[in-house]
């Protein structure tokens, strides 16, 4: 894994918006895997900024999102679907057949599943794929003890996260208990994965995923696994690592290698 530690939470953003422009600039028919939650939203006003510049284009772009709450039409503002709209999507020329969010609204949400995962395999799999991490390691909606090599399917909220995702629904508003969400194995397959953490809330869950055994326990530590893992972190996500000087200190020979090889 690639671990980048940053200043602050607008110093990552701008270094994952970077890598999703750059991405896009080098092929503008990418496949993209999307995150919602808290931690992506700077990063899409990252894009959006780009998008308006002219920097880059979704024409030719087709996103796969991670998870939806089970229950939910995308046209409940509490969906995922919904919040991609207004975060990214109706900002950007983007083409909203070409968006996929997994459907909460499935009459059978079983077959939908393995649907989800046969078009992102039409889609040729996913180039880059966006991750935040709950306080409790998971990635996606894949609570801890989900498969490592898990597929697209359903899955149930732990307290912890149905607590943590109160705060945007309404005292008497429903909040659904169960998700469809890719596998563990599905976000594994992305050719590159990059997972966003700040705050000092996420530490205990950096420490798990990177310095933790490989364990369902931590889902986030299956990137161990993973070929071309980046994570993108600040000061406080990072602040119980064993050694943060060690790892900016990897990194910025990273850096110096990358100029003296010209990437
Ligand atoms: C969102 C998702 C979740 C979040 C995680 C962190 O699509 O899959 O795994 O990335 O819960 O959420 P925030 O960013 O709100 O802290």
């Amino acid at each position: 894994m690639q671990i980048v530690i940053l200043k602050n939470s607008a110093e990552v953003a701008e270094y994952g918006a970077n890598i999703f422009i750059k991405q896009l600039q080098n092929r503008a028919d990418s496949v993209l895997g999307l995150a919602t939650g808290s931690t992506p939203l700077a990063l899409y006003q990252g894009l959006i900024e780009a998008s308006k510049a002219n920097k880059i284009s979704f024409k030719d772009v087709t996103t796969f999102n991670l998870d939806e709450y089970l229950g939910l039409e995308g046209t409940h503002p509490q969906s995922y679907r919904y919040f991609m709209n207004e975060q990214l999507f109706d900002h950007i020329d983007i083409d909203k057949a070409n968006t996929f969010v997994p459907p909460g609204d499935a009459e059978n949400p079983i077959q939908a599943c393995d649907g989800y995962e046969a078009k992102i395999e039409a889609a040729g799999g996913i180039d880059i794929q966006l991750l935040g991490i709950g306080r409790n390691g998971h990635i996606g909606f894949n609570e801890p003890s989900s498969g490592l090599m898990s597929r697209t399917r359903v899955k149930t909220l732990t307290k912890a996260t149905i607590e943590d995702n109160a705060r945007f629904f309404g005292t008497d508003e429903y909040q659904p208990h169960l998700s469809i969400t890719m596998g563990i194995g599905t976000i594994l397959d992305a050719r590159k994965v990059v997972l966003l953490a700040t705050g000092e809330n996420k530490a205990d869950a950096i420490l798990a995923t990177v310095e933790g055994a490989l364990t369902a326990s931590c889902p986030a530590s299956a990137l161990q696994l993973h070929k071309n893992a980046v994570l993108v972190i600040d000061e406080a996500a990072a602040s119980k690592l064993s050694d943060c000087e060690f790892y900016k200190h990897i990194e910025s020979e990273n850096q110096k290698l990358m100029a003296r090889l010209g990437f």
